[in-house]
């Protein structure tokens, strides 16, 4: 079973919330023992539960979500067969930080997003209302679902 990373900026918001959304699409996919992870490439939050308005929507939807925030670190790009990055922004930092020697293949989240149209960016929610979070719910679930049903 691929392991999957999903990276954002602070790894509070975005990515938490594909991990989450992820790992209840396995249970109802009747999925096991997949590796479901996230992390952030800045500093600034980790130790840190998720933001209360990821938690609000994720509970909204029944979404548990069981992380602290952490770092990306060196291993996840050899632990990880699969690295997500949250925007384009990150995508850069993830690549800049990847060592030589990288298991990981690393995509754009949204390059899975059905819905798209071309911009292939995850809005950062952090300063935003619960509509923004609501949306990138919406995100989460329409890119997760391609990604079980395209790699896994
Ligand atoms: P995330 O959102 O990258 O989706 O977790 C953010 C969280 C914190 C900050 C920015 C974005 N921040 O600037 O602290």
């Amino acid at each position: 079973m691929p392991a999957i990373l999903f990276v954002c900026l602070g790894n509070i918001c975005r990515s938490p919330m594909a991990e989450g959304v992820m790992n209840q699409l396995l249970r109802q996919n009747n999925i096991q023992n997949q590796v479901i992870d996230s992390a952030a490439t800045l500093a600034n939050h980790v130790g840190e539960r998720p933001f209360s308005k990821t938690i609000a929507v994720c509970e909204k939807y029944g979404v548990k979500l069981n992380h602290f925030a952490r770092k990306i670190q060196e291993s996840d790009y050899q632990e990880f067969d699969f690295i997500f990055t949250m925007d384009n922004r990150i995508h850069k930092t993830v690549i800049s930080l990847k060592p030589e020697s990288c298991k990981s293949q690393i995509f754009l989240f949204r390059e899975f997003d059905p819905l798209h149209n071309g911009d292939l960016e995850t809005p950062d929610p952090y300063f935003g209302d619960i509509d923004d979070f609501e949306n990138v719910y919406q995100i989460c679930l329409r890119t997760c679902n391609e990604i079980i049903h395209k790699f896994l």
